[in-house]
């Protein structure tokens, strides 16, 4: 089905330059950008967003990591868009990533791994409403 999700390019990915390197992938892959904004996230904006993992041991080093740099967001749109942009970046550690995907190619470490991406449709759409207005996006 045709799909919507959010993917984030993380500050160590920004600081590499390589934002036009991932958007390719994703534009080869048949996703296409519908939304996009740069943006340093507050602490209160990256908490807000990663409330889910409020209680995991890796909550504070993943704030203070999100907010270390501006960051790349944008709504993807596509077939199966949300799994398809989660094989595009490979498991969440890096040395656990398959050869060729985002996080293989880009990711040091499992903080500073290149790419947030949905992890189901439901997340999608409150992930996409806590970044952008409905009137943001440019479906096409
Ligand atoms: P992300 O998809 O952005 O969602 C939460 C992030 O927490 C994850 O990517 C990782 O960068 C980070 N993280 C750090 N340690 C862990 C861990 N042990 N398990 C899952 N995520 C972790």
């Amino acid at each position: 089905a045709l799909e919507r999700t959010i993917s984030i390019i993380k500050p160590d990915a920004v600081a590499k330059n390589v934002v036009g390197q991932i958007y390719a992938r994703f534009e080869n892959a048949g996703l296409k950008v519908v939304a996009a904004k740069m943006k340093h996230l507050s602490r209160r904006e990256a908490e807000g967003f990663y409330a889910v993992h409020r209680e995991r041991p890796f909550f504070n080093a993943l704030v203070e990591f999100m907010i270390s740099g501006p960051v790349m967001i944008q709504v993807l749109e596509g077939e199966n868009a949300v799994a398809k942009n989660r094989e595009l970046m490979g498991a969440t550690n890096p040395k656990e990533a398959a050869a060729g995907t985002i996080r293989a190619d880009f990711a040091q470490s499992i903080d500073a791994n290149a790419v947030h991406g949905s992890d189901s449709l439901e997340n999608a759409a409150i992930e996409t409403a806590y970044f952008f207005a409905a009137t943001e996006l440019c479906p096409r």
